[in-house]
Order: C-alpha cells, then structure tokens, then sequence
C-alpha cells in the first residue's frame, strides 16, 4: 500500500449547474446548485485514498459547519486528518464553481487554507521521511510549498508539485521538486513565459522533470531528454472539476510503478473522473481503475 502525504486545501466546492457561462453583468436561471467537498489539496487526498493509498491529509479548516463536513467527509474516505487544524480566526476554504458546456469557472475563496503553516509541514516530518510520495499545490501559502518541497528533497522522498493556481516560481527551489505537474498554461506561468512557446519546449526549459496535463489529449512526460505522450481515454464528459486532482492523485499512488505506467493510470483515473458530477464524486476506486483499463487494454 503506498503511503502518501498531502499538503494543501480543503475546500467546499459550490456548484452551479447551467447552460452556458453567463457573460459580465448578467443574471441567468440555473438547473442545479450542489454543495461537495473538494480543494486541490483535498481532492488529491481522496484520488489517493479511494485508489488504495494510506493517506495523510495536512491542511486547515475553519470552525464552521463546511469545516466540520468537510474533515469527516476525509475520515469517511479513509484519510488521516491528524494534522488539519481548525482555525478559530477564519473560515474554511470555499470555491464557487459554475459548470458549462462540459467545462468550468472557479472562484477560491481561501479562508483557512491561507493559514496553512511550513510548522504543521515540519509536525509531519516523521510521516513525509515515511512517505512513497508527498503531493502539494498552490492553493496554501507559498512559504509552505516551498518547506514542502524542500523538506521532501532534505529526507528524499519524491513530491510531486502541482502548480495550481500558477504563479512564477524561483527555479531554484522548483528543481528539488521531484515532479512538476501542470497543465500546459500553468507551465508557461511558473516559467514566466509569456504563453507563446511550445509546451514540449518549456518542459525542456524546466529545471526539474514535468509531467504535463492536456486534457482529454492525455499526458506528456520527461525525465530527461524527448518529452513523451501517453493518451487519453475518450469518455462522456460531464464535470471536468477535479480532473488534474485525480491525475495527481493516481500519480502519486502508482509512482512505485515507474514513471510511464504511473501517467497511464492516471490519465485513466482522470477520464474516470469526469463522467461523475464533483470533483470527487467520479474519482474511481482501485477496482474501477482496473476493469477501465482492461476493457480499455491496447488502446
Ligand atoms: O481542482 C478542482 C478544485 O479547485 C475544486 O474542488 C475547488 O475547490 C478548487 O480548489
């Protein structure tokens, strides 16, 4: 069972289903309003878990009823929540999600996810030198990320950096991540590129090795030297919220496996996940994952 550690954001996702985005200024009827847990941070602890892994949540809620929900919906998944404080100061994490034409608008709110410290990443120490692999985001102050990042290269356990939401980072730190995992734009961000280079050449320009989200397009990776592509698995999509999550989160569980056949399944785990409403409500099981890949097998 592969022991993952999670560092990041808890967030409660507020979904509205509606036909078509509305443009500035205007009002327009949805069909549906939904409350989920999610946040990238949290998302990713449950991709984890529901995929086998022994997971451990480090993160933050405020002391509200979304943060009360929010913890146990982790312990109902199975997840360690040992190291998710309860803020007395702020609010839990919120996103405010519109779902469209098979894609999404998010808005996050960060409440307590912006108080979680490099110290609660340094309480997990024992855990992270025990890990196969610590996933971290960027919905949590970017000191912390750092620590995070840092003490995984320190006590040489893998981690897995998904830039989301992206912002520059200093190519120094940036190479002890193990793994950087954004989509194609996220890359371009974290490099400071203007958006003009292609992808696989800004994930040659990258100072550590990059495993690149396209979609239902799959995945592109390297190590070193030609960056390589693995497919997507074509599905009906209904919610691509949490998709890159449960990338990550299969990433991070399959990893022992060697790198091409981890970004196989988690392209897999990915196109599961989009065919269920929330963004963790379609994220499969270790069973679902493997029925999908046989009956997907030489595709
Ligand atoms: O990646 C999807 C997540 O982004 C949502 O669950 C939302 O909470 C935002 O953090």
């Amino acid at each position: 069972m592969a022991r993952i550690v999670v560092v990041g954001s808890i967030n409660m996702d507020l979904v509205t289903l509606v036909p078509r985005f509305p443009v500035a200024g205007e009002t327009l009827l949805g069909e549906r309003f939904l409350t989920v847990p999610g946040g990238k941070g949290a998302n990713q602890a449950v991709a984890a878990a529901r995929l086998g892994a022994q997971v451990v949540m480090v993160g933050a809620v405020g002391r509200d009823a979304f943060g009360e929900q929010l913890a146990r919906g982790l312990v109902e998944e199975g997840v360690d929540t040992t190291h998710v404080t309860t803020r007395d100061d702020v609010g839990s994490g919120t996103a405010s999600i519109t779902v469209a034409e098979g894609d999404n608008q998010i808005v996050v709110v960060p409440g307590a996810n912006a108080h979680v410290t490099a110290t609660q990443v340094e309480a997990a120490r024992a855990l992270i030198e025990r890990a196969d692999a610590v996933l971290v985001q960027m919905e949590i102050p970017l000191e912390t990320v750092e620590a995070t990042v840092r003490l995984g290269r320190a006590v040489d356990v893998p981690v897995i950096l998904n830039p989301a939401p992206a912002q520059p980072l200093p190519r120094e730190w940036l190479a002890q991540a193990r793994y950087l995992t954004p989509n194609q734009h996220e890359l371009a961000a974290v490099l400071g590129d203007a958006g003009d280079t292609d992808f696989r050449e800004l994930m040659r320009r990258a100072p550590c090795p990059v495993v690149l989200t396209r979609g239902g397009e799959g995945a592109w990776y390297r190590e070193q030297g030609e960056p390589l592509h693995q497919h997507g698995f074509s599905v009906d999509v209904v919610d691509t919220t949490g998709a890159g999550d449960t990338f990550n989160g299969a990433l991070a569980v399959f990893l022992r496996d060697g790198l091409e056949v981890a970004v196989r399944k988690a392209c897999a785990a990915a196109a599961l996940s989009v065919t269920r409403l929330g963004a963790q409500g379609g994220m499969p099981t270790r069973d679902e994952l493997e029925a999908f890949l046989g009956s997907r097998a030489g595709a």
